[in-house]
């Protein structure tokens, strides 16, 4: 949450922008940037989206250092005052974190006259009388990071020194892209791409020193060497290649994200280089949102093929609840970005408790990868839109792979290579009729039963988050239990019937449904009386779940669009979740 940049060299101000607006689907309420003009700080920000601020910038500037941030509020309102880069003195910082013990910070500078009612201004205050009684920015920042307790990654300047730009980080992303004497510091690896594909990773605590003449490293008092790393996946640029959004550009690669996953794990139909979770009694999935969603599917895939007793929990609640740990137990985490606070807590949770933890991810040596025991890199490549589609069913994939490493299927595996050429195939279809019909609608029931419910859970997910229809998905057997109350003329029940176990049931619960004047949608591979709209899936048995995603992920994206909202961006939300 919230992005981070920073450039020293040329075109500063130039690269900080292009940076930070790539780095904006973590955060979108405000923005602002602070440079260095003249030798003296100036500072710019505006409430609302990154276009918002870009209509202040001079490009043209002859600037060598600036910072720059976009936000998602956590303390204080999405407005100018709090928007960062914050000042206090010497000091002008941008923050991407936490900072617990900011109350208690206040109060012992409580002389000090704040402007805004975030965390954030609080680090500027506690730095600037740090500077006044050290003078010197290594023992400010190593003494700051003594006593700032929560998660930063903080870009700072100093007006004492116009041409160095300092950087510390602590549980929060930061890298280090460098090219030639130039140096750029950005949250994340997209914001550095249009300028370099070579960078540095920081640790916890590293201090970052970077001048004219390039960038120095210190941990613990002592300067230090660090590895580069070469980001060589040219073709995760991030343009959104032709089309209108980067949900549908992700959700059109999604055939070649199955296509890579499975050229890396089978090879002469068999799973290869796959962890094993054979020896495992019992597996615990722990997630949160979509990633929940997959681990669900997950659950149902490893108890299916691999025979292990498996329970999926929500990373939020896991970490408050009783677990009876031993040796025997994998806990396998799931996240997208790798930086998801709460997944990153219930993962160190199960570190303390020493069991083993496996971590499925997808950006490369984030902070869930450098935590799990073992890790599993999905193949979605860089994802941009919030809500998330191509990572999913990376995520899915992956978790199936997980078990089949197990039974070794190979009639499953087989049929695992047609599945990309149907997802064209689903992708290529209209949704637009059939999205008319659910804009209409102000509440919507996802229905399923068993694996079509997960599937649900996820549609549903998808469906509330960019087109703001109030949507729940519920087990369809569940219904006549209380929330049946609920079905009249105004509400629109989407129900995904697929599994033969099961389906019969769940057409059973559709009728329910209609008896009471409600219209159905059923996402199906079966014919019959029981849906007033079709979306029609073709018969793949076990891998059926698949196909499902794509018309869900579509359908919402239709609605959002006939409702014109900003389906990349959607209100109140950011894609990396680094708060609890
Ligand atoms: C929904 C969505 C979220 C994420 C969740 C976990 O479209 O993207 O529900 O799935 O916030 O994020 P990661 O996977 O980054 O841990």
């Amino acid at each position: 949450m919230c992005g981070i940049t920073g450039f020293v060299g040329k075109n500063s101000i130039r690269n900080t922008m292009i940076g930070i607006k790539s780095l904006e689907y973590r955060g979108y309420d405000s923005a602002g940037i602070a440079f260095i003009n003249n030798k003296k700080v100036e500072v710019l920000k505006e409430e609302g989206k990154i276009e918002n601020l870009e209509k202040f910038i001079n490009y043209d500037l002859d600037s060598l250092i600036s910072i720059a941030h976009t936000r998602w509020a956590t303390h204080g309102a999405a407005n100018k005052i709090n928007a960062h880069p914050h000042s206090a003195g010497k000091i002008t910082l941008v923050h991407n974190g936490i900072i617990e013990n900011y109350k208690e910070l206040k109060n012992k500078y409580k002389d000090y006259k704040y402007k805004s009612e975030t965390d954030t201004e609080v680090i500027a205050v506690l730095m600037n009388e740090l500077y006044s009684e050290y003078k010197d920015m290594l023992k400010t920042l190593n003494k700051a990071i003594e006593i700032l307790k929560g998660s930063y990654a903080l870009a700072i300047i100093n007006s004492d020194y116009p041409d160095t730009l300092y950087a510390i980080r602590k549980d929060s992303p930061l890298i280090v892209g460098v090219k030639d004497s130039d140096t750029m510091l950005a949250s994340d690896v997209p914001a550095i791409l249009h300028f370099t594909n070579k960078y540095y990773l920081l640790d916890n605590y590293d201090i970052v020193k970077v001048d004219s003449k390039g960038v120095r490293f210190y941990n613990d008092n002592k300067e230090i060497t660090k590895r580069i790393n070469i980001y060589d996946n040219s073709s995760d640029i991030t343009s959104k290649n032709g089309y209108d959004h980067y949900m549908l550009k992700e959700i059109n690669e999604e055939p070649s994200v199955f296509r890579n996953t499975l050229k890396e794990y089978i090879n002469n139909n068999k799973i290869v280089n796959m962890f094993d979770i054979s020896k495992y009694d019992e597996i615990e999935i722990v997630a949160c949102g979509s990633a929940y969603h997959a681990g669900c599917l997950g659950k149902h895939y490893i108890e299916e093929y691999a025979n292990i007793k498996t329970n999926v929990y929500y990373a939020s609640e896991y970490r408050y609840t009783k677990h009876f740990y031993n040796s025997n137990i994998l806990v396998i985490v799931i996240s997208q970005s790798g930086e998801t606070a709460d997944t990153l807590a219930a993962l160190k949770m199960a570190n303390d408790n020493n069991v083993d933890t496996l971590g499925i991810v997808n950006v490369y040596k984030s902070s869930i990868a450098r935590e799990a025991k073992h890790v599993i890199y999905t193949k979605a490549g860089i994802e941009i839109s919030v809500a998330t589609t191509k990572a999913y069913m990376a995520q899915s994939l992956t978790l199936l792979l997980l078990a089949l490493n197990v039974k070794q299927d190979s009639s499953i595996i087989k049929e695992l290579f047609k599945i990309p050429s149907i997802l064209t195939k689903y992708i290529n279809r209209t949704y637009k009729k059939i999205a008319k019909v659910i804009a209409k609608y102000n509440h919507i029931f996802y229905l399923g039963r068993e694996i079509d419910y997960y599937l649900a859970l996820e549609g549903s997910l998808k469906l509330k988050e960019i087109s703001y229809i109030h949507s729940e998905a519920y087990p369809a057997g569940e219904l006549k239990h209380g929330t049946i109350s609920l079905m009249d003329t105004n509400t629109l029940v989407i129900s995904v019937v697929t599994d033969d176990k099961i389906k019969e049931k769940t057409i059973s619960n559709l009728k329910e449904v209609m008896a009471r004047d409600t219209k159905v949608l059923s996402i199906t591979n079966t014919s019959g009386d029981f849906y007033d709209y079709k979306v029609d899936i073709i018969e793949n048995d076990s891998l059926t779940p698949f196909i499902v995603m794509i018309p869900m992920q579509l359908i919402a994206y239709e609605v959002a669009r006939i409702k014109g909202y900003d389906i990349d961006k959607p209100r109140n939300l950011a894609k990396s979740v680094t708060v609890e």
